[in-house]
């Protein structure tokens, strides 16, 4: 049985008990290392009902005015879908599941003509089998009743145009149109796998980057290969070797060593010091800023603010945004926000703020130079 959080009370919703008939359902994702803020998110939220779907989603009930993009709290969110249609059934128990989802799909969003349609699990870790192919079969299925779409792969998805996302599960099938950029990823519940484990990782920090850039593609194309990053904090090389693996030439910068696999590549410079330390030889231009320092987000973001001079117009920074020290929800958002306004003071706009998968009690932001 999924876990009812809150259910809608004189309490929970104020003067009446009677859902508002413009109630809207809403899927959201809070990551498990948010688990123990994960109450206080939702109520952030003031649902009118909650109840918890699998590890890290919960189904929300929201007045009409309800956008969950809209709290403070929203930066805790990984990845959120307004539910336009549900079936909270057991479809392992339910005959001919895939045929009757697949043709209510078609019933009640075919006309609308999503860009894509991408189906994934409620419950992905540990994975299971059974759903696992339940949700590429409906997938295939429902692709041979809709009219041909421009997104086959989630790749191919415009970022500010809609998808047609459904999450599957024990507790039933739950499916909205949102954009990729609405929702927080390409990809249904926001996570794209990477192997964080093979022979050739250095760290697991790779992913990260790895994921990353990935998630920029709702944003903005890839950059070329060849492309000159600077990047702060690179030992002992995960996210190096993601760069380099991608063509792209390297300016790592750190106090420890890097990893020795890596002195093969080419495009690596290394320069061993104390960022703080550091001086671009006159007349470098990066095209892009990668900082994953530890240590604090203000004292890293002046570091990125520095170097960002050598940045070309409409450049990129990804900046991991450490958080020592910071517990609450409130003292979150507060940095979230001193770092923001700090890179914008300096002509570095926000362009997306997320919790990656591959994130630990960090965030991930993008920035993009001002031209
Ligand atoms: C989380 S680790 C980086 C992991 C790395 N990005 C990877 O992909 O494997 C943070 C790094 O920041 C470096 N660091 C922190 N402050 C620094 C500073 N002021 N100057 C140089 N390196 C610094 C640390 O030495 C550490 O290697």
């Amino acid at each position: 049985m999924p876990e009812k959080l809150i259910s809608a009370s004189p309490s929970a919703v104020g003067q009446t008990a009677l859902p508002s008939p413009a109630a809207s359902s809403w899927l959201i994702r809070i990551p498990e290392v948010f688990a123990p803020l994960a109450e206080e998110i939702i109520a952030s939220l003031r649902p009118m009902a909650a109840t918890r779907l699998g590890n890290d989603y919960v189904l929300l009930k929201l007045d009409g005015e309800g956008d969950v993009s809209q709290s403070e709290a929203a930066m805790f969110i990984q990845w959120n879908l307004p539910v336009h249609h549900s079936w909270p059934c057991n479809p392992q128990k339910m005959e001919g599941f895939i045929e009757k989802a697949a043709q209510t799909l078609l019933r009640k969003f075919g006309s609308l003509s999503p860009q894509g349609i991408f189906m994934g699990q409620l419950h992905p870790t540990p994975p299971n089998p059974y759903y696992k192919s339940l949700a590429s079969n409906l997938r295939g299925r429902t692709l041979q009743l809709f009219p041909s779409m421009n997104a086959k792969e989630t790749e191919d998805q415009d970022g500010a145009m809609d998808t047609l996302f459904c999450l599957i599960g024990k507790e039933g099938l739950f499916s909205g149109l949102q954009s990729p950029r609405a929702c927080n990823g390409l990809y249904p519940g926001g996570t794209k796998y990477i192997s964080q484990d093979g022979a050739e990782t250095i760290s697991r920090a790779g992913a990260k980057v790895a994921e990353a850039l990935h998630y920029l593609l709702m944003y903005r194309p890839p950059l070329a290969a060849g492309s000159h990053w600077v990047e702060l904090g690179a030992s002992p090389g995960g996210m190096t070797s993601e760069l380099l693996a991608r063509g792209f030439r390297v300016t790592a910068v750190d106090r420890a060593p890097l990893d020795e696999r890596l002195s093969h590549y080419e495009g690596l410079t290394f320069a061993k010091a104390d960022v703080a330390e550091f001086r671009p030889k006159p007349g470098t231009v990066y095209d892009a800023v990668l900082s994953d320092l530890n240590g604090s987000g203000l004292e890293s973001i002046q570091h990125v603010i520095r170097l960002s001079k050598h940045l070309k117009p409409s450049g990129l920074v990804i900046f991991t945004l450490k958080m020592p020290g910071v517990e609450t929800i409130q003292e979150t958002v507060a940095l979230f926000h001193e770092v923001v306004a700090k890179a914008a003071r300096a002509g570095l706009s926000l362009l997306a703020r997320t919790h990656l998968t591959y994130n630990r009690r960090e965030f991930t932001l993008f920035f993009e130079k001002q031209a």
